[in-house]
């Protein structure tokens, strides 16, 4: 297809010789004698170029220029003057592509002709690639382009079509209340409300009230009726956080209004249906729960009716330009700054760490390089000191020759335990529960390996 270009100058003689000499490089010329016929012509149809005179009889080239550019934000345009740099400066801060002098020599036009050209299809490649990449490669906000993404993503698409109960499972930081919201948020239940409970933040004695309201004088401190989470929930979505760190008894209350779909309140005789769409997360492995009996596997059966499992970072590593990019463009804008990337070293680096955190951990991670940085490229010295200590030493690497195997075992479980714990910022509750023991065990762990816990969080 022909490209299109608008040449806008009063000067007859000129209009002719530039139409001449476009047409016959191939161009499809529409020539105009004024700036206002130049707005007009843009609303009726693109250019992928606009050659404008500066000086022109009414309004001048350069106040068309902001005209034209709401109608076509990309429309590049090139003035030509014959009054030197004061004009041409004039029109490139509107928003001109460039400019050229009369008189000129066509050789020279060409090039620059040609070199719009290219920009103007260049702009119009990223468009489509960016396009691309948001209808292929996210929901949204949910970024990633590994297939294991992906297959979550044909998961969400396909159960919000429904109404039935979501079992979300993954590693802490996955994203697995981002997915929560996305179902919701996609589901015909989008207007509704969308309610959070976090089955293991409420003290128990709080717990039934917090989940289906009381009636006012039903306890002590009961000023007021006040509803549940279940009910406010009503015609929406609630959302069961943390589900595998609830108390049996907790489950067993669950356990009713999943089956029944209805409930009293505190101190109330009323019984209460409600329609509700459930969704349940956990970073437990929740079938092993059930056979070690500490999770009912009634309760079990009826939340793993469709289930997503969220693939750690470590396993998806592909993830991490795309997540870096991202979390990058939201730290510039929160914080005001003009980050444009991380150095290519700076990623491997990034590659190399197995983000016990996961998706959390990454975007605090580029947030603190973010503040850390003074230039517009991310460089490792940017990064935390443990995760910049990887690319000297591998993560646990085993000797060659093993002369001891105990001592190699606690030599590795020391590193990992490190680590962690500076994945934490130092607490030990959060690390004990990334590396799946008790908080006890790892106390016991943190004194026989004499790991000193107060350093990794001042550092
Ligand atoms: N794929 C992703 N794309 C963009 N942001 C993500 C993605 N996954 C996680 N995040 C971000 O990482 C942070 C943690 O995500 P989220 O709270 O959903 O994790 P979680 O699995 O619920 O973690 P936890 O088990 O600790 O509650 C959030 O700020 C979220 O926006
Ligand atoms: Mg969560």
């Amino acid at each position: 297809m022909n490209e299109k270009v608008l040449i806008v100058d009063d000067d007859e003689s000129m209009r002719f010789f530039l139409n001449e000499a476009l047409t016959k490089r191939g161009y499809q010329v529409h020539a105009v004698s004024e700036a206002e016929s130049a707005v007009d012509a843009v609303k009726q149809k693109t250019f992928d170029l606009i050659m404008m005179d500066v000086q022109l009889p009414g309004m001048s080239g350069v106040e068309a220029i902001p005209l034209i550019k709401e109608h076509d934000p990309e429309a590049v345009i090139i003035v030509m003057t014959a009054y030197g740099s004061k004009h041409a400066l004039d029109a490139m801060r509107a928003g001109a592509y460039d400019f050229f002098t009369k008189p000129f020599k066509i050789d020279e036009m060409s090039i620059v002709i040609g070199r719009a050209l290219e920009k103007r299809q260049f702009q119009r490649d990223i468009k489509k690639l960016e396009q691309k990449i948001r209808r292929q490669y996210s929901f949204e906000n949910i970024i990633g382009s590994s297939s294991a993404m992906q297959q979550v993503y044909e998961l969400i698409q396909k159960v919000v079509q429904t109404d039935v109960t979501v079992l979300i499972c993954g590693d802490s930081g996955t994203g697995k209340e981002l997915i929560a919201q996305a179902i919701h948020y996609h589901s015909a239940r989008a207007e509704k409300p969308f309610v959070k409970l976090n089955c293991v933040a409420i003290p128990e004695g709080l717990l039934e009230s917090e989940l289906f309201g009381h009636e006012k004088g039903s306890f002590t401190g009961a000023v007021g009726r006040k509803s549940g989470k279940f009910e406010l929930a009503n015609t929406g979505t609630i959302f069961l956080d943390e589900i595998g760190d609830m108390t049996l008894s907790t489950q067993a209350k669950i356990l009713r209004v999943l089956q029944e779909r209805e409930f009293e309140r505190v101190g109330g005789t009323e019984t209460i249906s409600i329609d509700v769409r459930v969704i349940a997360a956990t970073n437990k492995d929740l079938a092993k729960a059930v056979q070690e009996q500490g999770f009912r596997e009634d309760l079990y059966f009826r939340l793993n009716v469709f289930s997503i499992v969220v693939p750690p970072l470590r396993d998806r590593k592909e993830d991490i330009p795309l997540l870096v990019d991202y979390f990058l463009q939201q730290a510039n804008e929160d914080m005001h700054r003009s980050v444009s990337g991380v150095s290519r070293d700076t990623m491997e680096v990034l590659h190399m760490y197995h983000w016990p955190g996961n998706v959390r951990e990454l975007e605090n991670c580029v947030r603190r390089a973010v503040v850390m940085s003074d230039e517009e490229i991310i460089t490792p010295n940017c990064l935390p000191a443990y995760i910049q200590s990887i690319a000297e030493n591998p993560k646990y690497t085993l000797p060659e020759t093993i002369e001891s195997l105990d001592n190699t075992i606690a030599d590795v479980e020391k590193q990992i335990i490190v680590d962690t714990l500076h994945s934490t910022g130092g607490v030990q509750s959060k690390a004990a529960k990334l590396l799946g023991i008790s908080e006890r065990s790892l106390w016991h762990r943190v004194k026989k390996l004499d790991i000193n816990v107060s350093r990794i969080k001042t550092g």
